[in-house]
């Protein structure tokens, strides 16, 4: 069943999951209070590995696929991956070692990284399925569609 699935759908439903946690993220940073940081540590580590298979997916298996076709487009969808990379380090490099009471400029740098992760990400996401899943959909045969679905499913269990 599952490998029947296009690897848009796949990566759309990967996008869902991702968005739940960034929901939390953003509800517990508008709220930030020194009791939440247990909370937004572990919904950072889950981002952190959702994001890590999803971006290997793409990484690997879908944007090669779709680079010849529309080479500046990937190049930026790239960057855009590098600077959630960039932003999702420093936010785990905060919550590394959190200070024992923090203050008020601590939980504002927190927030104000976190929030901008969460809007890279978030950005990152709709860029895609604007451009890139619109082009796929348009240039992209369903036996292209399935067989990257399915190595991206491989991904998925590999890791
Ligand atoms: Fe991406
Ligand atoms: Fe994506």
């Amino acid at each position: 069943m599952l490998d029947r699935e296009p690897a848009c759908d796949h990566l759309r439903r990967d996008h869902r999951v991702i968005e739940e946690r960034l929901d939390i993220l953003l509800a517990a940073l508008m709220n930030l209070t020194s009791e939440r940081i247990p909370e937004i540590q572990a919904t950072v580590r889950d981002l952190q590995d959702l994001a890590a298979i999803h971006f290997l997916k793409e990484e690997q298996i879908f944007y090669p696929k779709l680079r010849p076709m529309a080479a500046d487009l990937l190049a930026s969808l790239d960057h855009q991956h590098e600077e959630v990379r960039e932003l999702e380090r420093h936010v785990a490099e905060l919550l590394a070692e959190p200070p024992e009471d923090p203050d008020s400029r601590w939980l504002n740098d927190l927030r104000t990284f976190g929030i901008e992760f969460h809007d890279r990400i978030q950005h990152h996401i709709v860029d895609e399925e604007d451009h890139l899943f619109r082009l796929a959909g348009e240039r992209l045969v369903p036996e292209d569609q399935q067989s990257l679905a399915r190595a991206m499913e491989h991904v998925h269990g590999g890791l």
